[in-house]
């Protein structure tokens, strides 16, 4: 992935801006449900928190409170950097978080847990466990046309072409996945569940992995590129 998103980062904040490739895309509610989302993630309470894949800090500006963002892309924190003067922002790897036991009350992320495979999920579960109290995942919503769990072809402005894994969320079962919690924010486009420190994720989605349920397009390796832009 880091190779991918120090790529995409000078062109990253288009897909949510809807400029560049994704001007003119039919994506019906899409701005109104960007603006519910960035107004769920303000009425969290200001808390000590680490933003995990912070990227490029588009969300993480609205997050209140003692801020730490976490990326592994030197060039998405370039721009995070810019855009968000007081956090402490960090080059590191997620797995396994660079923090002591417990140093942060809430730990966010967004876009990034539907990115990682079954053995990272549980590696950054134990981890996001591990040094914080509260988990905040915001990620993409199951819609028509997407599976739960696909592998893309996403290609950028200059034409150069990535394979990424990436999965699409119903809010129960995330909930559920993440061991417990409570869903913050559901809309057609995002959803964003907090799971409190006791909870343990089961990791695995068992219908996601049924052989039945996989999408003849992960069977054949790729996806085509989504014509309305849902990449993240
Ligand atoms: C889809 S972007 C999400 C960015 C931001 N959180 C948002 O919602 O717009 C995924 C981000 O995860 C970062 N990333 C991917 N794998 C990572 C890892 N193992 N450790 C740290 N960051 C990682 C990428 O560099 C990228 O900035």
């Amino acid at each position: 992935m880091k190779a991918y998103y120090d790529a995409r980062a000078p062109e990253y904040d288009e897909w949510y801006l809807g400029a560049g490739r994704f001007a003119g895309l039919d994506r019906p509610d899409w701005d109104k449900d960007l603006r519910a989302l960035r107004q769920a993630i303000a009425a969290l309470p200001p808390a000590r928190t680490l933003d995990v894949a912070c990227g490029t800090g588009f969300l993480t500006r609205s997050l209140r409170g003692q801020i730490t963002g976490l990326d592994q892309s030197d060039r998405m924190l370039a721009i995070a950097r810019n855009r968000l003067p007081e956090a402490n922002l960090v080059q590191a790897d997620a797995l396994p978080l660079p923090f002591e036991d417990g140093s942060f009350e809430r730990l966010f992320t967004s876009h990034f847990y539907g990115h990682l495979e079954p053995v990272q999920r549980a590696g950054f579960l134990t981890e996001a466990r591990r040094v914080a109290s509260e988990l905040v995942v915001v990620d993409s919503a199951l819609r028509p046309g997407h599976a739960p769990e696909e592998r893309q072809e996403r290609i950028l402005n200059d034409g150069s072409r990535f394979s990424v894994y990436k999965r699409y969320f119903d809010p129960p079962r995330l909930v559920r996945e993440l061991g417990g919690g409570r869903v913050l924010l559901a809309t057609s486009w995002f959803v964003m569940v907090s799971s409190p420190a006791e909870a343990v994720g089961t990791v695995e989605s068992p219908e996601e992995n049924q052989p039945g349920r996989r999408t003849p397009h992960r069977d054949q390796g790729l996806c085509p590129p989504s014509p309305w832009g849902g990449m993240l």
